[in-house]
């Protein structure tokens, strides 16, 4: 039984012909309209959903032979059958090389002709059907995704926010600095999957600090230079820890989340922009959140404070382009604001 929906477009250069098919196709319950050419049939496709085309293939002006391709390509959705003289037989096959559905020769058997229109309604609802299925399992499977990175993020969230609990100085530092290195990613225009993994390695920066021993990491006194060494491991370990969880770009940033941008840090490879965007950006957030929070070497900044030794450091520690950003960005991000009490000003956060 054809549905309702289903419109047919017999293309013939011959009135008799169309009409008899149309009596046929019509009698069937098929909603049939007619073209007499190639340009007639091009139109009738733009202005209405056609699910099938009889096409004649010797047609004055553009043949069907010729209008084949223009239809498949255009309209891969409509099902064609092409209408030829027994002679044509070769032909027809090449058509269906090309994208034919079927086709049905004069003087047509109209039995013949209904069943072959049939046969393609069919096989393209199936088509159609399996295309939708598809689409659905692939919504589907993006969902289940989604959903699964969820709840992987909310577990290393939470492995984050007990590796900093155990520390009161370094408490919400991580979801911080991911807030204010997001602000600064939208601000420089990063695309989403970007932003993504900028997400991720802000997040996840100071993973390595698991590593470092409590002591040396609350020392209130001036650092060794073995002691500042191990605490600046962090960043290497903390890259090993989340590669096997993280692509190659997350993995990076966090590598190289302490570079300076003139490449004057410890043990630096890279410099200026051969440092990951995301590094010199969390680089940015990083030191910001530090020189705002208590440490256990120094009681907090004035964000004013803050933002006038970020200024200073733009060029030597830090991407000029990123401090532009950075200084457009500040005033809309939620910062606690503190008072230098005591000690030097930290533009270089041991973490
Ligand atoms: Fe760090």
């Amino acid at each position: 039984m054809p549905s309702q929906q289903e419109i047919l477009l017999i293309v013939d250069d011959e009135p008799a012909i169309r009409s008899l098919l149309r009596q046929k196709l019509s009698g069937e319950g098929y909603l049939c309209q007619e073209a007499s050419d190639a340009e007639g049939t091009l139109n009738m496709l733009t202005t209405s959903p056609i699910a099938l085309v009889i096409l004649d293939i010797k047609m004055p002006g553009k043949s069907g032979i010729e209008l084949l391709p223009e239809i498949k390509s255009g309209y891969p959705d409509t099902a064609v059958i092409m209408a030829t003289a027994i002679i044509d037989i070769n032909v027809a096959v090449e058509c269906l090389k090309q994208g034919a559905d079927d086709y049905i020769c004069k003087p047509f058997n109209l039995d013949e002709v209904s069943l072959a229109v049939q046969r393609a309604l069919d096989r393209r609802r199936l088509q159609l059907e399996l295309r939708g299925y598809q689409q659905f399992l692939e919504e589907k499977v993006e969902e289940q995704t989604g959903e699964i990175r969820k709840v992987f993020l909310g577990a290393i969230e939470a492995l984050v926010s007990a590796l900093e609990a155990k520390d009161k100085y370094t408490g919400g530092h991580s979801r911080r600095v991911t807030e204010l290195a997001l602000a600064l990613g939208n601000e420089l225009g990063l695309s989403a999957k970007d932003m993504e993994d900028l997400r991720w390695a802000s997040l996840l920066h100071d993973i390595g600090k698991i590593a470092i021993h409590q002591v040396i990491q609350n020392k209130t006194g001036r650092l060794t230079r073995g002691e500042y060494e191990h605490i600046m491991t962090h960043t290497h370990v903390g890259a090993l820890i989340v590669r096997p969880l993280v692509n190659g770009k997350i993995t990076e940033m966090i590598e190289h989340h302490h570079d300076n941008y003139d490449g004057s840090g410890l043990h630096q490879v890279i410099a200026g922009r051969g440092i990951p965007l995301g590094a010199r950006i969390i680089a940015v957030a990083d030191a910001f959140d530090a020189m705002t929070s208590d440490r256990p070497y120094r009681s907090a900044m004035s964000v004013a404070e803050a933002v006038h030794e970020i200024k200073q450091g733009a060029g030597t520690q830090f991407d000029p382009a990123i401090i532009t950003a950075f200084l457009k960005t500040v005033g809309s991000v939620t910062t606690r604001a503190g008072s230098l009490k005591s000690g030097a000003p930290d533009a270089h956060p041991r973490g």
